[in-house]
């Protein structure tokens, strides 16, 4: 056992102390291995004009931060990416989180001294993607469909704010989802911390008859695409609500508005909507239809469960709480079987952050006609929980963002017998290939 280790976080507070003199050979180096982990997982958000609120482009900007940095992606604060590693599904598309190793690197390097190495094996700056333009048009063209938020005046300063326009969605014929991109203006991309967008679908009367998600969206995100041989609806008349948090970044952006870009299948992709398993992206509640309050300094956990008369199969998961939710999971009961499984679970959840874990392809949760889901969530009032703003109050379920809210939002393909038995032979399939040791 190495002395730092035994040490641990006192060792950290002399470390740096030591300075670069202390670099060798078998310590990692900012210039051979972590500028390449701080390129790849960090500067998207810790760049000049984004959300991060410092830059790590250069050995200069990262090295006064090391020990904090240390800090942070041990506790896997940082990158904020909030998914359990060791229970449910871990096949995921835009996972941020860091690999263990690279964890390792970072902690090794610090209690090392963070010391730069040799400069000349520093790898090129890294290019992104421009600020304002579409990342999913290089892939697809450009969107076939863009709604805007109502123009709004970012402050420069000032605390986290919320706006919520309800637009028309100017969709006047239902049309197949292909892909969903999230755009804040190259001006707001600092403060436009997460927004998220879904449509309120009206009846005749022009009454609001239901809800589906559009979009979901955080600093760092790709746009989103549907799977092959699903349709998620744009449903014609329609409004879309915005659900969008600023945080001011010190600049303000007159007149300000997010966009989102649709691409819809149409018939040269071949595509025919009749033939489809219907996906659609919903709130599933867990909250009791709203009737519970966390006592002040106290905490709470509810649960909501929810079974389909046909079998279905869970393409992505958010779970949505507001400052007094911590964790939140979602299982599935068999009867059948007369199991229970973990599909997923964020037990370090915080409202700050906002994501949907999207299942690999062919790892999506498969779920039988009559099981059911269990949703799970945990709230924390008391002190310990960084975000609650006062835990000398009740809190009951509400709108307000210091109300509880609790659902998750859980994409679903609707599948019938036949197409579900399908995916479990495929899937069986695969699994023998890859037990044969011939998967590739
Ligand atoms: C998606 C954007 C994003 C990514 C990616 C990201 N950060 Fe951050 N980071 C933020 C924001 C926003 C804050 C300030 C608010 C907060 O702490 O949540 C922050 C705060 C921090 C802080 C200061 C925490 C404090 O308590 O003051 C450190 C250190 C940090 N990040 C390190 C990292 C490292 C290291 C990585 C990569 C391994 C990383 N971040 C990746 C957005 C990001």
């Amino acid at each position: 056992m190495r002395i730092d280790k035994i040490l641990g976080f006192g060792a950290l507070m002399i470390a740096p102390a030591l300075g670069n003199a202390q670099a060798s050979d078998d310590h990692p180096t900012y210039a051979n291995e972590v500028s390449r982990i701080i390129q790849d997982n960090c500067q998207i958000c810790h760049q000049p004009g984004a959300i991060g609120p410092m830059s790590f482009t250069s050995y200069e900007e990262v090295r006064p931060w090391a020990p904090l940095i240390q800090l942070k992606v041990k506790s896997r604060d940082m990158p904020p990416y909030h998914y359990d590693r060791d229970t449910g599904v871990q096949e995921l598309k835009n996972d941020w989180r860091l690999s263990q190793e690279d964890i390792d690197t970072i902690v090794a390097w610090v209690n090392a001294g963070s010391p730069l190495g040799n400069p000349e094996e520093l790898p090129p700056p890294r290019e992104f993607p421009r600020k304002g333009e579409w990342r999913l048009a290089a892939d697809l063209g450009q969107p076939d469909h863009i709604i805007r938020s109502t123009a709004w005046d970012v402050p420069a300063e000032g605390q986290d704010l919320w706006w919520e326009p309800v637009v028309d969605s100017g969709i006047t014929e239902s049309r197949c989802i292909k892909a969903v991109e999230t755009l804040p203006s190259a001006a707001a991309q600092g403060s436009t911390h997460h927004a998220n967008s879904h449509f309120k679908i009206l009846d005749e009367e022009g009454e609001w008859v239901d809800s589906d998600r559009l979009s979901e969206f955080a600093l760092g995100k790709l746009g989103e695409k549907v799977p092959e041989g699903a349709c998620r609806r744009a449903p014609a008349n329609s409004k879309v609500e915005w659900e969008i948090h600023y945080f001011p970044d010190g600049n303000a952006v007159p007149q300000d508005q997010v966009q989102v870009g649709i691409w819809f299948y149409d018939d040269e992709d071949d595509f025919v909507e009749e033939e489809s398993y219907k996906q659609d992206l919903r709130a599933y509640r867990l909250d009791g239809g709203g009737d519970y309050m966390i006592p002040p300094h106290g905490t709470l956990m509810t649960q909501g469960f929810h079974s389909f008369d046909h079998p279905v199969r869970i393409d992505s998961w958010q779970p949505h709480m507001h400052l007094r939710g911590v964790a939140m999971s979602l299982e599935m009961f068999n009867p059948e079987t007369g199991r229970k499984e973990m599909l997923s679970q964020a037990s370090n959840w915080t409202a700050a952050w906002n994501h949907s874990h999207t299942y690999e392809e062919g790892y999506q949760p498969l779920v039988p006609a009559g099981a059911t889901l269990i949703i799970s969530a945990w709230y924390d009032n008391t002190e310990n929980n960084p975000m609650n703003p006062d835990p000398d109050q009740w809190v009951g379920a509400g709108q307000r963002t210091t109300d509880e809210m609790s659902h998750a939002w859980i994409a679903v393909t609707h599948l019938d017998e036949e197409g579900y038995e399908k995916l479990l032979v495929e899937r069986e399939e695969r699994d023998q290939r890859s037990l044969a040791g011939s998967d590739d």
